[in-house]
């Protein structure tokens, strides 16, 4: 077999084999195959797409790349949940507990923020004392006997979707449905789960900016999650505007607790509950997604959700006193606010700038081992629909930098405003199952 055969197969459109993936994949691991060719490759893939037959062999080739988690000794149906990246989506901090206090397992692991986005390990690292790496025994013992446990990715889950995102980044092949749906999903099926709940965001903060592109990467890993026997669900969230007030690590935790207590804004409240009912029906819990949306606001009006989260922090070594008192976490030396120069609404919030003047101000990396700021971030005090004059404060910057006039035009130059009030827009655009 040659990779230059491959490429030109693929180049005219046609479908390769499982043989053929498995031995361009592995052969790329092995550093057999160059990056030039493998680059060719990606990019055939990118024009030319791929059936449902490639997708799901390529899945399947990135997870036998590496390790799959064993999670046979975990009592119940476990269900993990995905998000597709988005800025100020702390909704898995929410969630985990939410879903964990109806004694439904969680056995998560996620990953670090990278560019625009952020990841739920370093806003769990944010708490002082959390840990994020657990001997494989109490990570299980800690799913079994309380219902939740979260760690960072091992290092040897799917390696050949490691070295292809990176070569993806600097290519520009990042955004192709197949190829996403593929990464994404070969970390699910590797990660050991038996239901897979995933969140795919659609808009200015999204890797898919239509909602048309979101239903088709939805619907590719649903099925692709069907045929490897993963029951999955997708729900379509909108991220047109950053979620929530709160962009950043420690300020997001601060966020996520006031979820957790009922005090949290209507966007971030109605997705943490839409995708946590979802997976408690899937895991058994109840019998339908009604049902269960009512008995999780329950849950979260009566206060045990909270009470679920201060247990994960004392189980994972966290300072449980941060929910009572979430000012002791990291707190910046400055607060600059960004004040608006327009009178009338804000019209949109191009989330992908939010997400850059955090990671501008400290809060997130530009490159992988860029160290973070867990003080650092945004708080957005005007969102899409608040009315604003000049003179307002549209955001307000936290940074221990000195330097951060780049970060503060970023940020009010992704403000949009128009005279007339814009239509409130769905938080959620579809579900896919
Ligand atoms: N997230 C992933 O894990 N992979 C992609 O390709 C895109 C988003």
């Amino acid at each position: 077999m040659r990779v230059v055969d491959i490429i030109q197969k693929k180049k005219r459109g046609e479908a390769i084999t499982e043989n053929e993936i498995n031995f361009i994949v592995q052969g790329y691991v092995n550093e057999e195959i160059p990056d030039y060719q493998m680059s060719a490759f990606l990019m055939a893939v990118y024009f030319k797409g791929m059936n449902k037959k490639e997708i799901a062999d390529l899945t399947l080739a990135f997870v036998e790349s590496g390790d799959r988690n064993d999670l046979s000794a975990i009592h119940g149906v476990k269900v993990d949940k995905h998000s597709s990246g988005g800025v100020g989506d702390k909704l898995s901090l929410v969630i985990i507990p939410l879903v964990a206090s109806v004694g439904v397992p969680v056995a998560k692991m996620s990953g670090r923020g990278l560019g625009h986005t952020g990841g739920t390990i370093d806003k769990l690292e944010a708490i002082e004392g959390f840990k994020t790496v657990l001997d494989r025994e109490t990570f299980i013992n800690n799913v079994n006997n309380y219902k939740m446990a979260i760690v960072g990715q091992s290092a040897n889950l799917t390696p050949a979707d490691k070295k292809i995102y990176a070569l993806r980044d600097v290519t520009a092949t990042v955004d192709s449905i197949p190829l996403i749906a593929s990464s994404i999903m070969s970390k699910k099926i590797a990660s050991g789960a038996d239901c897979i709940v995933l969140d795919v965001k659609v808009g200015s903060g999204a890797f898919m900016k239509s909602i048309d592109e979101a239903v088709e990467l939805a619907r590719t890993m649903v099925e692709i999650g069907k045929s490897l026997n993963k029951k999955t669900i997708a729900v379509v969230t909108d991220m047109n505007q950053p979620l929530g007030h709160e962009v950043g690590n420690a300020n997001e935790v601060k966020e996520a607790i006031e979820i957790l207590k009922g005090n949290g804004s209507e966007d971030e409240t109605t997705i943490a509950l839409t995708l946590a009912s979802y997976m408690t029906v899937l895991g058994g819990a109840f019998k339908d997604f009604d049902t269960a949306y009512q008995e999780l606001r329950r849950i979260i009006k009566s206060g045990k959700a909270v009470e679920k989260f201060k247990e994960l922090l004392s189980i994972q070594g966290g300072n449980p006193e941060v929910v009572n008192d979430p000012n002791i976490l990291p707190q910046s030396k400055y607060h600059i606010e960004i004040k608006s120069s327009e009178s009338g609404y804000v019209s949109a919030i191009d989330a992908e700038s939010i997400g850059i003047t955090a990671m501008l101000l400290g809060a997130g990396r530009e490159k992988k081992d860029d160290p973070i700021d867990f003080s650092a971030g945004v708080t957005m005090v005007k969102k899409v629909g608040d009315k604003v004059n000049p003179g307002d404060v549209l955001c307000i910057l936290h940074t221990n930098l000195e330097d951060r006039q780049k970060a503060g035009q970023i940020a009010k130059g992704a403000y949009s405003f128009s005279l007339q009030k814009p239509e409130p827009g769905k938080y959620i655009h579809e579900v896919i199952q």
